[in-house]
């Protein structure tokens, strides 16, 4: 099965399809540090690039196309309802790329695209209204959306993000794949010969361990079991309330880019090419592998039960 890939990141999403029989042949992101780390791991397949930029005729026909597309403000979507409603956002470029190919007789079989948790109440739930009806009545999939949290899928992070699966089958019976047993903490993921440059200062400490203040109201706890979500602003530092630290013999730190890729169920294989600052953004930007892989799984079950899938 030919896979796109869109907005790929480090290769998060990529990699549970790459895992589970699917040939990415062809990604895309404009960061050149992520296409860099994209590279080390899987290949010399990603274009660098703005997606807005890369001809129509230069992206290549599929079975699969894959994508988080980043969040965007989505301010002119709701009130009107044409297509043109959202032009000018990442979401219009795939749905412009899909109709391409749909104009060329190659329609995708399946598209999956991840966003934030937050996506299906943005606008009071217009934004995501707006994405289905242009999926599913513009370019004619059958849709199915939900909310996955990666500690449901045996990583021990809280991480809710919508997942939306089309066919272009519209007899497709599909079913988001069954959550599973947590056995893990984040204190297994953590590494035990850490540098100091990890562990806070006596100086910074208090800051840190101060609760949220203001409008931000939030008790500072370190040593979660469950991370809380990893995110892209990592490299900085943030309070204990909306942050993970640990405590180790005796001190306090940040987490290691090592553990982010394990909190992203990247194995200890993955090469990190990067400077710890670019890889907190992209480990904190990408989707869990093993989300990515059940999704992935998921999917492909489906496809052979429509005899649509090929090897
Ligand atoms: C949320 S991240 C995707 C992470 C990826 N799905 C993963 O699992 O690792 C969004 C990515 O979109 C890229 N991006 C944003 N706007 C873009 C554009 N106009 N063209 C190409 N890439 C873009 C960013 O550089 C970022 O890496």
């Amino acid at each position: 099965m030919k896979v796109v890939s869109f907005f790929s990141g480090l290769g998060g999403l990529d990699k549970g399809f790459a895992d589970t029989g699917y040939d990415i042949i062809w990604a895309n992101d404009f960061d050149k540090y992520a296409v860099q780390t994209y590279k080390a791991n899987f290949g010399e397949h990603i274009v660098l690039g703005d997606i807005n930029e890369i001809p129509l005729n230069e992206i290549p026909d599929c079975d699969v196309l894959i994508g988080g597309f980043p969040c965007q403000p989505f301010s002119m979507m709701g009130e009107q309802k044409g297509f043109e409603d959202t032009r000018g956002t990442l979401f219009f470029r795939i749905a412009e790329i899909v109709d391409d190919k749909i104009k060329r007789g190659k329609k995708p079989r399946a598209i999956i695209l991840e966003n934030v948790r937050s996506l299906k109440t943005h606008n009071n739930g217009r934004t995501y209204k707006e994405i289905h009806r242009i999926l599913q009545d513009v370019l004619g999939y059958k849709v199915f959306c939900k909310i996955l949290n990666t500690a449901d899928y045996g990583v021990p992070q809280t991480r809710n993000r919508t997942y939306i699966v089309c066919f272009d089958n519209q007899t497709a019976e599909y079913e988001f794949p069954a959550e599973q047993k947590l056995d893990k903490t984040l204190q297994d993921l953590l590494e035990h010969d850490v540098d100091n440059k990890y562990f806070l200062s006596d100086r910074i400490l208090p800051t840190i361990l101060s609760n949220g203040t203001g409008g931000y109201k939030a008790k500072s706890e370190i040593d979660l079991k469950i991370a809380r979500p990893l995110c892209a602003t990592m490299a900085k530092m943030h309070r204990a309330c909306q942050d993970n630290y640990v405590t180790q013999k005796g001190r306090v730190r940040r987490l290691t880019p090592r553990e982010c890729a394990r909190l992203q169920g990247f194995e200890d294989s993955f090469v990190i090419p990067v400077s710890d600052c670019q890889a907190y953004k992209q480990f904190g930007n990408a989707v869990t592998v093993n989300v990515s892989r059940a999704i992935a799984q998921s999917v492909k079950d489906t496809l052979k039960e429509l005899g649509e899938w090929t090897d």
